[in-house]
């Protein structure tokens, strides 16, 4: 389960969250939908852990462990994922050879054995069929001229060979026609499982015809304002974010 409590951050003397609370228990899928500037984003980089972000109060627990005493790469051990809204390129890199460095360093830090290298040509090549990401794709740089599409669903491999407990999808949708949305919801609904939570970010509800949440949580100027069921992202799109703008500081 993740509690956020009272959670203030500022980035430059700019406060950005201003006491935000959500809880998001084990096997929910949670949506949190918001005007631009809202501070989804920044929400999502505060709890992978970040620098730049300066937080001034609260908290963020995951099963009980408050996230914000720890490094980036022990939240992820500890099953943190986030799947950014502006995926990197890297040059030189290739997309395998990061993937295996990626799980591989996730497993130790776990205490488990690395991968075999035909163990791991077995995950990734399940996982990439999946996810309709052609093999030559994988020998190719880092999301090096990856088109939009296909860089969100190599987040999504990334997510399905990691298996984090809390993965966040950072507007998974924008940038994706309709085919991609479906292939980047069918990856992510297949790895729902009553011991792993998601927070999905977006700003329209397109995407959450595709991924159903049990949850919808509405932000506004740093705060969560209304919390509802799923039927709160179709109220959203049929009325906007005008009701919701004014009630936050
Ligand atoms: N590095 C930064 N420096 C200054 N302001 C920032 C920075 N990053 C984000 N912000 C501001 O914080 C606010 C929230 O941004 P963001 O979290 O990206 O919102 P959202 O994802 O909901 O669109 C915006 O007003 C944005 O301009
Ligand atoms: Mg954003």
């Amino acid at each position: 389960m993740l509690e956020i409590r009272n959670l203030h951050v500022q980035i430059e003397d700019k406060k950005i969250l201003n006491g935000l609370n959500l809880t998001v228990h084990d096997g929910e899928v949670a949506a949190i939908m918001g005007p631009n500037g809202s501070g989804k984003s920044t929400l999502s980089y505060v709890i992978a852990g970040k620098d730049d972000y300066e937080v001034l109060d609260g908290e963020i627990l995951l099963n009980g462990e408050n996230l914000l005493d720890m490094e980036p790469d022990a939240r992820a051990a500890a099953g943190v994922f986030l799947a950014f809204q502006y995926p990197l390129e890297i040059p030189g890199v290739a997309t395998m050879t990061f993937l295996k460095a990626a799980l591989n360093a996730q497993r130790k830090a776990r205490g488990d054995d690395e991968l075999s290298t035909p163990d791991f040509m077995k995950r990734v090549r399940a996982g990439a069929e999946r996810l309709h990401i052609p093999q030559d794709m994988l020998k190719r740089a880092l999301n090096v001229g990856f088109s939009g599409g296909e860089k969100k669903r190599m987040e999504i491999l990334q997510m399905a060979l990691l298996e984090p407990t809390f993965c966040i999808l950072d507007e998974t949708d924008s940038g994706l026609d309709i085919d991609a949305l479906k292939i980047a919801a069918d990856g992510v609904n297949a790895l729902r499982d009553p011991k792993r939570s998601f927070l999905v970010i977006t700003h329209y509800q397109r995407l959450l015809n595709y991924i159903v949440p049990d949850t919808v949580h509405v932000m506004s100027s740093g705060q969560v304002v209304k919390s509802g069921g799923k039927e709160l992202a179709l109220e959203l799109e049929a009325n906007g974010y005008a009701d919701y703008r004014s009630q936050a500081a």
